[in-house]
């Protein structure tokens, strides 16, 4: 599965409005200048921009395109091009970070990383999608669509069947597994009518009828709605001890 970098551009507003405060600043407050941090499927380097502290990052991703937009907007981190079904290729860190990232991922996948990552490492892991969209405006086929959305989303995504809206808490249970200490926060996506509704309805619509649905009347009545929709997401944020 790819991403173009005009969508990670497009969705990086919303992301970046959407994050827990508080999950960022107590993450924000274990970075000095000398930490050294993974960024794993970095994309663009939305995770640095949202961080936006100074330290040793390694911005890392499968996706070579993406990685080179990485290391330009981001010339003081080194860009590391990896893929993350290998863990034994991941250089160590003080501290990891994801956004977008986990739901694309399967619980084995998510218990082998844990578990490679270790009772000292923290983790702040963004936006995992948690399967709830909700419309001001109502439509009689949301429930379908949603679910239709979601069967997908566990589709394999490079990973094995992914743990999609599962994986925000699949990950928060191995982490206290590991010993580390974990807390969640919802960080919805707030969407108006715009480009990036437009682009995320389309995304849906499109997912929903590759399982066989029809989502075309659903997509037509989104297109031309005024309203405003809540897509849910959760961050966790997962430390050490002491
Ligand atoms: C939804 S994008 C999120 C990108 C970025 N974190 C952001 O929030 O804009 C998921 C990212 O994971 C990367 N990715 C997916 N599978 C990967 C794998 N097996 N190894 C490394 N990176 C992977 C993709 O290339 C993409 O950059």
């Amino acid at each position: 599965m790819s991403f173009t970098a005009a969508w990670l551009t497009l969705r990086e507003p919303a992301d970046h409005a959407a994050r827990d405060p508080a999950l960022l600043d107590a993450f924000r407050a274990r970075i000095t200048p000398a930490t050294r941090i993974l960024d794993i499927g970095c994309g663009t380097g939305s995770t640095l921009r949202a961080v936006n502290r100074p330290a040793r990052w390694t911005l890392a991703d499968r996706d070579p395109a993406l990685l080179t937009e990485a290391a330009q907007n981001h010339p003081q981190a080194e860009t590391l091009r990896i893929d993350l079904a290998d863990l034994s290729t991941l250089p160590t860190a003080d501290l990891v970070t994801a956004s977008a990232l986990f739901d694309l991922c399967s619980p084995a996948f998510i218990t082998d990383f844990v578990a490679h990552l270790g009772r000292r490492t923290g983790l702040y892991a963004a936006l995992n999608y948690d399967g709830m969209m909700e419309w001001s405006d109502p439509h009689p086929q949301d429930g379908a669509v949603v679910a239709a959305f979601n069967r997908h989303q566990r589709r394999d995504k490079g990973f094995g069947p992914a743990a999609g809206p599962e994986a925000a808490q699949i990950l928060a249970a191995r982490c206290e597994g590991m010993g580390l200490r974990a807390t969640l926060a919802p960080s919805p996506w707030l969407l108006q009518p715009g480009p990036l509704h437009t682009a995320f309805v389309t995304g849906v619509a499109e997912a929903a009828a590759a399982t066989g649905i029809d989502t075309q009347d659903w997509l037509a009545a989104r297109l031309a709605s005024r309203g405003s929709c809540r897509v849910g997401h959760l961050d966790l944020l997962a430390l050490p001890d002491g």
